[in-house]
């Protein structure tokens, strides 16, 4: 597989005459991608009906001509002022009611039928305008859904499709009444047109209610997805490809993804640590330059198995951002690690955002692989390298992981329905069980909930997994590899309504949970034998071996056979001891990696990457901070 380098341009930013200049430079420092368009859309039509696309015909054909293909977005984010205007209840409404007004960007709701005929209309123009154009080799679908929380709105449209899709889903009132136990409080309905969005209630509302329109403002991003997709595909063979984000678990990436050919996603590392990773105030400090050393690798492996394979960096960061708290700049070298990394992960382009900083509008502190001036930024210098280094390099394919682990973003969607305790997640946890298993050098693949061939893999884990289908625990429970299970595994049925027999009624494994607990953060619950239970304990009865124990002498985890349930929130310690065991079971090499220092294999090659700001020591050698080494296999 070969490995390219791009970058995103906004040619309606710039004078036409220096397009070509720009397109030169591109080619020159060794990239093949230029995406483009995807915020154009009051430049293509800037009044109803007044189509002006010469200008974009000529982008397309100059960045061609040098030589360069081109990522061609739709430009649905950014609907224009006009659109608006003619469809004033388009926009989205936030959870106190509130319109999310004209000014910025991602202002419409999925659900609104104008704005879905307006999106049909324009991804038709430009579909059938560049679906054969020779330099236009794949799609873009809209912009990062959800970003700036936009999945979910509280729109009178909304409010209209989702009783539409709870008949669809139930069939009738009573049915509906039944599976959310509606009695409760009084709650039943008369009609499907009675249900109201689940905000603004006077306390919380029914968390089956919650979860079902979690559910029904995910199938709307899916569907809007769609209408996309099956016009541009009409249109043209490139592939299709939609722009994911980090730490966005919204509505489900895997649906989505069922309808495009390219999974891609923005990868801002030190955005993240600021913002999203949920680390502590140490933890920012050691890496504030570098990024998270799991975190982008997380997302890597997720995004591998939403795009069937085949994914990109559509966006990496290119030097400091504007949207973090804080944004520095990062350590020289780090943007050709973060490049390799994704090349060790499969990705088969990296793309750096943006090709020039703009001195102007939002992102005018977000730098860019060019100066304002014009004149070379680090990210320029180190893509240039990253080029070189690609055409000396050998291949780098993907091969499977001796260790999986399931993501299941309706298990997110019911865990922030339900939390319980403060702070817990269902990202967070699965991202803790991840981190654990990469400080010990493991490669994992990320799989999704509807995987039921295991095959292959020595270790499966689906923490938290919060719904679990019986023909999955079936497959887990004949499967040859160790398989995870806990904390609040199958702990709900379909409807967010806790089964009996108790959970997780897992065959193979004699165990139940009999209470549940949160804990307050100073109150953890120490393992013997070292580590904890920290936010969150299960009381577990069971006939089973008792893997680790709570210092009081109840089971913490237990397990039968190649079936371990753990009944908590295991801090770092816990998760570490976990695996050990686990990796000594099924005879799978470890490494002690605690640092910054993380390795993945690829096919005959291990790919070793320092997120440290000081040189470090690997099994194949020293390794310099923010470097990249390549070990034979
Ligand atoms: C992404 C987005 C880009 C740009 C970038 C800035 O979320 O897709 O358009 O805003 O962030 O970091």
């Amino acid at each position: 597989m070969k490995r390219t380098l791009g970058t995103c341009y906004y040619p309606e930013h710039w004078p036409e005459e220096i397009w070509e200049a720009d397109a030169r430079r591109m080619k020159e420092a060794g990239l093949t991608w230029v995406r483009i368009g995807e915020f154009a859309w009051s430049r293509l039509e800037p009044a109803p009906g007044d189509l002006q696309f010469d200008w974009l015909d000529r982008a397309i054909d100059t960045l061609g001509s040098a030589g360069l293909k081109v990522v061609l977005g739709t430009p649905t984010a950014t609907p224009p002022r006009w659109v608006v205007d003619k469809h004033p209840d388009m926009i989205a409404v936030d959870a106190s009611g509130q319109p999310r007004k004209f000014g910025s960007r991602r202002h419409y709701c999925f659900s609104h039928g104008g704005f879905q005929a307006e999106s049909d209309r324009i991804v038709t123009v430009v579909a059938e305008r560049y679906g054969q154009n020779p330099h236009v080799a794949a799609w873009q679908t809209d912009n990062e859904y959800g970003c700036h929380d936009t999945t979910i709105s509280y729109s009178v449209a909304a409010r209209d499709a989702f009783r539409v899709w709870l008949e669809q889903r139930y069939g009738t009132i009573g049915a509906l009444n039944r599976a959310w136990g509606n009695v409760f409080w009084s709650m039943e309905y008369g009609t499907f047109a009675e249900i109201d969005l689940p905000n603004l209630t006077v306390t919380e509302p029914n968390p089956s209610h919650t979860l079902a329109f979690r559910r029904f403002s995910s199938d709307q991003v899916v569907s809007f997805n769609k209408r996309q997709v099956e016009i541009i595909r009409a249109n043209s063979d490139a592939p299709i490809s939609h722009n994911y984000m980090g730490r966005i678990t919204d509505f489900d990436h895997f649906k989505v993804g069922d309808d495009l050919e390219i999974a891609t996603w923005d990868s801002y590392p030190l955005g993240f640590l600021e913002d999203r990773v949920g680390a502590s105030a140490e933890h920012q400090r050691a890496y504030a330059r570098q990024g998270d050393p799991d975190f982008q690798a997380f997302h890597h492996d997720l995004y591998r198995a939403v795009g069937k394979g085949r994914w990109w960096v559509m966006e990496q960061q290119p030097g400091p951002v504007n949207w973090a708290p804080y944004n520095p700049a990062p350590l020289p070298g780090m943007m050709r690690l973060w490049a390799w990394e994704a090349y060790a992960h499969g990705a088969e382009a990296v793309c750096y955002f943006r090709w020039r900083q703009a001195p102007f509008a939002q992102e005018q502190m977000h730098a860019g692989m060019l100066r304002p001036d014009n004149a070379d930024a680090p990210a320029l210098i180190e893509a240039r390298q990253v080029a070189d280094e690609l055409r000396a390099a050998p291949d780098v394919s993907v091969r499977q992981a001796p260790v999986a682990l399931i993501f299941d973003y309706d298990a997110d969607f019911a865990w922030a329905t339900q939390p319980h305790g403060a702070g817990l997640s269902y990202f967070q946890l699965v991202f803790d069980a991840y981190k654990a298993l990469r400080k010990l050098g493991l490669s994992i693949d990320i799989l999704r909930p509807e995987t039921r061939d295991f095959s292959g893999y020595k270790i499966v884990a689906a923490p938290g997994m919060i719904t679990m289908p019986n023909d999955l625990k079936t497959a887990l429970a004949e499967c040859d590899a160790e398989v995870v299970l806990g904390p609040r595994s199958a702990a709900r049925d379909a409807d967010m309504v806790i089964p009996v027999p108790l959970p997780p009624d897992m065959p193979g494994l004699d165990v139940t949970v009999a209470q549940v607990e949160s804990l307050r953060p100073d109150m953890p619950m120490p393992l013997k034998g070292g580590g904890a239970f920290t936010g969150y304990r299960e009381e577990l009865e069971s006939a089973a071996e008792a893997l680790f124990e709570l210092e009081t002498g109840e089971p913490a985890a237990v397990s039968s056979d190649h079936l371990t349930y753990v009944g908590g929130w295991c801090d770092d310690v816990a998760w570490r001891r976990l695996f050990e065991h686990l990796c000594a079971k099924a005879d799978i090499p470890t490494f002690d990696l605690n640092d910054g220092v993380r390795c993945r294999d690829t096919e005959g090659t291990r790919i070793w990457i320092n997120y440290g700001s000081k040189a470090a020591e690997t099994p194949a050698g020293p390794i310099a901070a923010a470097g990249v080494l390549f070990e034979k296999l």
